[in-house]
């Protein structure tokens, strides 16, 4: 077997990520469960054909942040299901060739979880130290400046016990602490639950975040909030987080955490994504580890910040490359559960364009439930919205982009059966087009460009192992590479503008056009003239 034949399922692979309240209800609750995805795993394997699902969590949780509360690790919340319901999910995945991907929520509980709850309960409690508390400073101010993410200060005052304690995000999500040996070994205790049970890899939430300055020494200002950060944050931007996150003691868990992983490899391999959110290339390469042994990839969240253009792109994509430790494997994600839709981003039809984008590039494509459709993001009314988030920093809410999948045009989309009142979020406005039923009939849909350029994909050995090159470095309105394995080159030619481009690429002899986002040619093209028309994005063949 070749070196490049032998890569694994999670670097050939597709990950698809859902978001079980919003993909399918099975009993009517009006929320997705797991035996709703289930029922829709042909779909995934069948229609979509990807390689993995990543499933946002499902653990019993009070939903103040939607599951990333989490009040047991090594269950799960009956909205969704049970155990059994779980293994069922594990069985009939793996049994289509769909690897499980599962989120863990290492850095903080809910404030419901027994361990907090114990921790809270007196000062002497044996689990006070799992969590991070402090005493009020002597002038009556809390322990240091840091701040919530979600807004306000990270810090919570307990009656009870008359100290502090540190919550990252909401103050129903207090952090653990890391540096307790305890803590590490029951959160391992609880990855080996899973590991047991047959899933094949951990997405690990703010992986970065679990641990914290030991002398939580105050965050300096920041002096230039729009240039560091990924999005703007409201005042989280006024700091830079230097002792809050990122501290360079974590690639020491983060190492363990891929020795417990590697422990499960005789089996099959494993895998664990981190998300990420970091910058600068080299510190967030740092997490690949050393010699490759701490998260098999740090999300690469890099395009989703990227202004729409033929350079910008270009830049991510060669910041990637240029930084990557030599073996390591690059990957991209243009939309998840807390971002904006990407049709809504871009026009729809650059939505398309990113399609191709995101399936052509150089590693694993992580895909977000109803991109493939298209979705846009849904119309929230004010006394209807949910997510923390967006209650306590207006303009910031990511139900956007958690509204039920569109299955079909029949009532509430297909996603909960048509008697259910009211989802847990509005099923958006256009389900009557853009819906999974509809778009398989219709040969030019969104669904259909996926479908195409997932099966190419998966064909293609230059597009699923081979190097990248860039081609044309100059424009800002057409953005062109060359994928290459040991036999095959294709050549994808993106254009990002309205304007239709005309291309010389006579040195790279003929070419057949596999994909065109437009759905409509096919076949040998001349690439000494090769059109592309406003918004197209071609994926050719070249001999
Ligand atoms: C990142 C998750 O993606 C997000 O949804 C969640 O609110 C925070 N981490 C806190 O767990």
């Amino acid at each position: 077997m070749s070196k490049s034949s032998s890569r694994l399922w999670w670097q050939t692979g597709i990950i698809y990520q859902i978001y079980p309240r919003s993909f399918q209800d099975s009993n009517g609750d009006g929320v997705g469960d797991l035996a709703g995805i289930i029922q829709r795993l042909d779909y995934l394997s069948d229609t979509l054909g990807v390689d993995a699902i990543w499933l946002s969590p499902f653990y019993p949780s009070p939903m103040a942040d939607f599951g990333y509360d989490v009040a047991d690790y090594c269950d799960v919340d009956p909205l969704f299901g049970d155990l059994a319901t779980f293994d069922r999910l594990v069985a009939d995945a793996h049994r289509r060739n769909i690897a499980v991907i599962i989120d863990l929520v290492p850095n903080h509980t809910s404030d419901q979880h027994p361990w907090f709850i114990e921790s809270r309960s007196s000062r002497n409690n044996p689990k006070r130290n799992w969590y991070v508390w402090k005493d009020v400073r002597p002038d009556g101010s809390v322990p240091n400046n840091w701040l919530s993410v979600f807004g306000g200060p990270a810090w919570e005052w307990d009656e009870k016990t008359q100290q502090y304690y540190l919550h990252s995000f909401l103050k129903e999500q207090p952090d653990l602490n890391w540096r307790n040996p305890q803590v590490k070994a029951a959160m391992f205790d609880a990855v080996r639950f899973w590991l047991e049970r047959g899933v094949d890899g951990f997405r690990l939430d703010v992986a970065h975040f679990i641990m914290k300055d030991p002398q939580l020494r105050d965050n300096p200002p920041n002096p230039d909030p729009a240039k560091t950060q990924f999005k703007p944050m409201g005042d989280y931007d006024t700091q830079l987080h230097l002792y809050d996150k990122g501290r360079p003691d974590v690639h020491l868990v983060l190492r363990e955490f891929r020795a417990v992983l590697n422990s499960y490899e005789a089996v099959r391999p494993r895998y664990s994504v981190g998300e990420i959110h970091i910058f600068d290339w080299k510190e967030w390469a740092s997490y690949y580890g050393k010699n490759l042994d701490e998260l098999h990839m740090p999300f690469n969240f890099a395009l989703l910040r990227a202004p729409w253009q033929a350079k910008a792109l270009r830049g991510v994509v060669n910041g990637l490359e240029a930084a990557l430790p030599p073996g390591a494997w690059p990957n991209y994600v243009l939309g998840n559960h807390d971002e904006p839709r990407l049709a809504s981003r871009y026009s729809r039809e650059q939505a398309r364009v990113a399609a191709v984008l995101l399936l052509t590039l150089r590693g694993t494509p992580t895909l977000y439930q109803g991109d493939e459709l298209g979705m846009v993001n849904g119309e929230i009314p004010f006394d209807q919205q949910q997510d923390p988030f967006g209650i306590r920093v207006p303009g910031l809410g990511r139900d956007v982009c958690r509204t039920p999948m569109q299955w079909s045009d029949s009532p509430n989309a297909g996603f909960a059966p048509p008697h259910v009142k009211k989802c847990w979020l509005p099923v958006t406005s256009d389900y009557h087009e853009v819906n999974v039923e509809r778009e398989l009939a219709d040969p030019t849909s969104f669904l259909n460009l996926y479908r195409k350029l997932l099966a190419y994909r998966r064909a293609t050995p230059a597009l699923h192992l081979g190097s990248y090159r860039p081609v044309d470095n100059v424009s800002q309105d057409r953005y062109v590479y060359v994928r290459q394995s040991e036999n095959q080159r294709v050549l994808v030619a993106l254009n990002l503008s309205e304007r239709d481009q005309l291309l010389n690429l006579s040195d790279y002899g003929a070419g057949k056009i596999q994909v065109s986002t437009h759905m409509d040619r096919q076949g040998a093209c001349d690439l000494k003239h090769l059109v592309l028309r406003s918004s197209e994005g071609i994926v050719m063949e070249l001999e």
